[in-house]
């Protein structure tokens, strides 16, 4: 089998600037998954890595997290780049650390647990709705609906009062999308603009714990300070970093779904229309949302020990990219991959990752985007995209930055 490809230009994988500019490199990937599905990749400017692009091997990486680490970081490498500290979030913790870390929060996260939220949920996306349509029946989808409405869940979840949101958005707009010059301040590096905003939601967040100490109340925080891993309390770092995460994790991801959902239903207008036909179809059509954009498209590991992925030896110390968005349309597990079905079902898609650090985020996210979807379809009978999209140049996420809608209100 292949593993040194020459068909492939590597920047291709790795330049966030083609990204931002064509989306996802698709016929990069199905090539891959034909010739070489676990290939070494070797860009200039970047360490080495395996991509693997097939559904069967990338279940079969997440689920050996003491083989494939996370906590040598979950992004690819800048050449020469040190392997980062060791740290307290919990998505970049290894067994045995990381499951006790996991069921702190896990409970929030159930079915059951975001079943409790579903009402609320659902009044914030009335709310953010018909605020965006108040005015005009042309909008930004992804300023007026799509960014704020997750901010304003976790937010919600948190404990952080509604008017943080503005702010919420800003560090993370920030830190996600620190390689996009869009959102650097004049003169400052990726890096610097990422030290930045983490610094200021950092001391945003200790600001709300501090205040959760003192008074606290029915939120995720005041949960996360009740909360003991072996009957020690968390560290402060700790829980801070736990924080974070979910500030992170459920907030651009959530947005780019719904976002690139709205897209993919624009560019074919026969499954709208079979969504308004048939409202019941709502579920099955979140699950094919998230398969077909795959906000995340890919995340790392580091190999542990010298180890074998689907017959290919990957060397102790190197990276491998697990590539979601590639599993997702891979011709042995889907019919027909690349055709948007609201009825898809079953749809086994890997956008939540698999394993070990299977989202945790994931019942949440589907309910937001279930309940966003319901009061859409009540509320519009068609739309059309007016203007021009705008990605952001990022190779990890899948993000629009700008989605101009015109539409048709239900009389
Ligand atoms: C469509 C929306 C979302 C997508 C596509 C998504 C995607 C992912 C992926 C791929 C992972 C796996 C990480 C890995 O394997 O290294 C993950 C982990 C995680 N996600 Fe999400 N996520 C979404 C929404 C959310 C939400 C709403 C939250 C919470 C508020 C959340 C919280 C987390 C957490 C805490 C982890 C780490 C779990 C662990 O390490 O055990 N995510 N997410």
């Amino acid at each position: 089998m292949t593993t040194t490809v020459d068909f492939v230009d590597p920047l291709e994988l790795v330049d966030a600037e083609r990204y931002g500019r064509r989306g996802y490199p698709h016929e990069v990937w199905t090539r891959l998954r034909a010739e070489a599905p676990v290939a070494r990749i070797e860009p200039p400017g970047w360490e080495r890595f395996w991509a693997i692009t097939k559904h069967a091997d990338v279940q079969y990486v997440a689920k050996e997290p003491l083989k494939f680490s996370s906590a040598g970081g979950i992004t690819l490498r800048r050449a020469g780049a040190a392997l980062p500290p060791p740290t307290e979030i919990l998505v970049l913790q290894d067994p045995p650390k990381h499951g006790p870390m996991r069921r702190v929060a896990n409970p929030n996260f159930t079915p059951r647990g975001v079943r409790a939220r579903r009402d609320d949920i659902d009044e914030i996306a009335a709310e953010i709705l018909d605020a965006a349509l108040a005015d005009s029946d042309e909008l930004d989808f992804v300023d007026a609906v799509a960014a704020p409405f997750p901010l304003a869940v976790i937010a919600s979840v948190l404990g952080a009062p509604r008017s943080d949101v503005d702010d919420l958005f800003r560090w993370t707009n920030e830190i996600i999308g620190k390689d996009d010059p869009e959102f650097r301040r004049d003169g400052e590096t990726p890096g610097q603009t990422i030290k930045r905003a983490r610094g200021e939601l950092h001391a945003y967040l200790v600001g709300l714990i501090d205040q959760r100490r003192s008074a606290p109340q029915d939120d995720l925080v005041t949960l996360l300070l009740g909360a003991d891993l072996d009957g020690v309390p968390l560290r402060p770092d700790t829980l801070l970093a736990y924080a974070e995460l979910l500030v992170e994790a459920g907030n651009e991801t959530t947005r780019n779904a719904i976002s690139g959902g709205l897209l993919a239903l624009a560019e074919h207008p026969a499954e709208w229309e079979k969504l308004r036909a048939n409202p019941d179809l709502v579920p099955d059509a979140v699950e094919e949302m998230l398969r077909w954009v795959s906000p995340i498209s890919h995340f790392t590991r580091l190999a542990t020990e010298e180890v074998e992925v689907a017959g290919v030896t990957i060397p102790k110390g190197e990276q491998v990219a697990l590539y979601f968005a590639s599993a997702n349309r891979d011709e042995d597990v889907f019919d027909d991959p690349f055709t948007f079905r609201v009825d898809r079902n079953p749809n086994p898609h890997l956008t939540f990752g698999f394993g070990e650090h299977f989202c945790m985020g994931a019942h949440l996210a589907r309910v937001e985007i279930e309940v966003m979807y319901r009061r859409l379809l009540e509320r519009i009978d068609s739309f059309e995209v007016s203007g021009p999209i705008e990605r952001l140049s990022s190779i990890t996420n899948g993000s629009l930055k700008r989605l101009p809608i015109r539409c048709r209100r239900r009389a």
